[in-house]
């Protein structure tokens, strides 16, 4: 495959002459500043900067990896990740306070004072270790600063579905299982990955990477010339950087479903399979992966695993903005599934209009495969999923227009002066909140719920047991969300 025109001979030469920060010359040459688009970028000792915008973007060095920062804004990106952190600690705080209280009970029995004893030092680990793994960061000495315009904390702002802790059993899976899952991930890819591209995989891009085993993998089996592992969770990254340099990372497991007492938390070490050498061609890129900071035709093929249903953007926007990173004859890998959660039931697309989709934004799909394999199946939890997983390998053949700079929240959430849109989402919570309010004000500590629901049949012109039953269901709802919530997130499935 014809290697990459368009990198400017400037940057060539500023990762040539790069040492210091240890960011591989060949990442560096392919970078574009996420802030003014320039490939112009210059590397000191633990930062990289671009000379025409002169935004400049921290290095941090983890273990073997030294790993840039590279988003448009990143003072507002770090301030993102430090307020998930602090969501993290607190959450963690409230199940150590709640765990504390309960094992005071005086009705315990040997077991359960077990098992709350197991899951409060879980707990406290998994605390120190998640702070420790995020400390080059350095995220307390991260600080709002009063002259920086706010808009600017919206414009990075990750999707509230991206926490740190979202994807925190992709870690088990990817480096501590050892349960088959990821034999079967890879098969799967390399099932659309015909031997001569996968002989020509080039400089490699991935995309969401996680934690980063299927990159690894790939740059084991296939050895290309450069593998590039982007992605927006500091967690997930520094373990894998961690990891795949030879370090073990010990972490704390908390099962969705324990199969027994000792699994209810359970200290588990990951590590690799076979260490990278510490000069790999293998580099990671904190940055956002649909607004890639990489110049055009920069990469030879460009993977997603498990990425294109999960994000806001639609698959149009994405496959554009997968088009301008690959040269023609360039290829794009997915593995993952289709199960788009957009508000917008236009861009929920099926496996054909996916496939449509892609061929209308300058790519022929040239394989696919589809099969059913595991998915986070921890060996100590009996709660077990599996995936009909969509592969499928896309050649480009022509450039499309360019991509526009995708942002998750509207420009009315930003620009506070502009006009807030009469969405029919926000006239259906209107009418929700103020049944709710008033409810929940007419609560005194005697009223029943056939008291609260006669004065609202009254105000409504409701029927007597239209109005118990609005009352009962939202009471009720209030109720279960407060008794029932999950800890912190770490037992989504992803
Ligand atoms: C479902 S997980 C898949 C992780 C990994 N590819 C795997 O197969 O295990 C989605 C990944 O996409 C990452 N991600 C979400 N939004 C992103 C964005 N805008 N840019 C880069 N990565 C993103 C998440 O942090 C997460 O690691
Ligand atoms: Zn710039």
């Amino acid at each position: 495959m014809a290697a990459p025109e368009r990198i400017s001979e400037v940057s060539m030469q500023a990762g040539a002459e790069l040492s210091e920060t240890g960011v591989l010359p060949e990442l560096l040459s392919r970078l574009a500043c996420p802030a003014c688009v320039s490939t112009e970028l210059t590397a000191t000792a633990d930062r990289l900067k671009c000379t025409q915008c002169d935004t400049e973007f921290p290095v941090y060095r983890n273990g073997n990896a030294d790993i840039p920062w590279l988003f448009s804004d990143p003072e507002s990106t770090l301030l993102e990740w430090k307020s998930r952190l602090n969501g993290f600690l607190h959450n963690n705080w409230a199940e150590q306070t709640k765990l504390r209280k309960a094992k005071k009970s005086k009705s315990l029995g040997a077991l359960t004072k077990n098992r709350l004893s197991l899951l409060l030092e879980g707990r406290m680990t998994q605390r120190i270790q998640v702070s420790e793994l995020l400390a080059p960061l350095d995220l307390e000495c991260v600080n709002f600063d009063k002259g920086r315009d706010p808009a600017s904390l919206l414009r990075s702002r990750v999707p509230k579905a991206q926490g740190l802790s979202s994807y925190y059993n992709n870690i088990f899976r990817d480096w501590c299982w050892d349960n088959g899952e990821n034999e079967q991930q890879f098969e799967a890819l390399k099932s659309v990955v015909s031997d001569i591209a996968a002989a020509t995989l080039g400089a490699t891009l991935t995309l969401g990477a996680g934690s980063g085993r299927l990159a690894y993998d790939i740059h084991r089996t296939f050895n290309p010339k450069l593998s590039v592992a982007i992605d927006i969770n500091p967690l997930l990254m520094f373990a894998a950087s961690k990891v795949m340099f030879g370090e073990s990372v010990p972490l704390v497991e908390f099962p969705v479903a324990p199969l027994n007492e000792a699994a209810f938390a359970m200290n588990q070490e990951c590590f690799a399979p076979k260490p990278l050498a510490k000069d790999a061609k293998f580099a990671f890129l904190f940055a956002d992966g649909l607004n890639p900071p990489c110049a055009d035709a920069s990469f030879d093929t460009v993977i997603t695993p498990w990425l294109i249903d999960i994000i806001p953007q639609n698959l149009r926007d994405f496959a554009l903005s997968v088009n301008r990173l690959l040269p023609t004859g360039g290829q794009w890998i997915n593995t993952g599934s289709l199960a788009f959660f957009h508000k917008d039931i236009m861009q929920c697309l099926s496996e054909e209009e996916a496939f449509e989709q892609i061929e209308k934004c300058g790519f022929e799909i040239i394989a696919t495969d589809r099969r059913r394999i595991p998915y986070l199946q921890s060996p100590l939890s009996a709660h077990w999923r599996t995936e009909s997983v969509l592969s499928f390998c896309a050649r480009k053949t022509h450039d499309v227009e360019e991509t526009r700079l995708f942002r998750h929240l509207p420009a009315w959430l930003i620009d506070t002066s502009s006009a807030v849109p009469g969405l029919q989402e926000f006239s259906v919570a209107s009418s929700d909140h103020l049944l709710r309010a008033q409810i929940l004000a007419a609560i005194d500590g005697k009223r029943s719920i056939d008291d609260i629901g006669t004065s609202l049949a009254r105000e409504y012109g409701l029927k007597q047991a239209e109005a118990q039953n609005a009352v009962r269901r939202i009471l009720m709802d209030l109720y279960e969300t407060q008794a029932q919530g999950t800890p912190d997130g770490m037992q989504d499935l992803g």
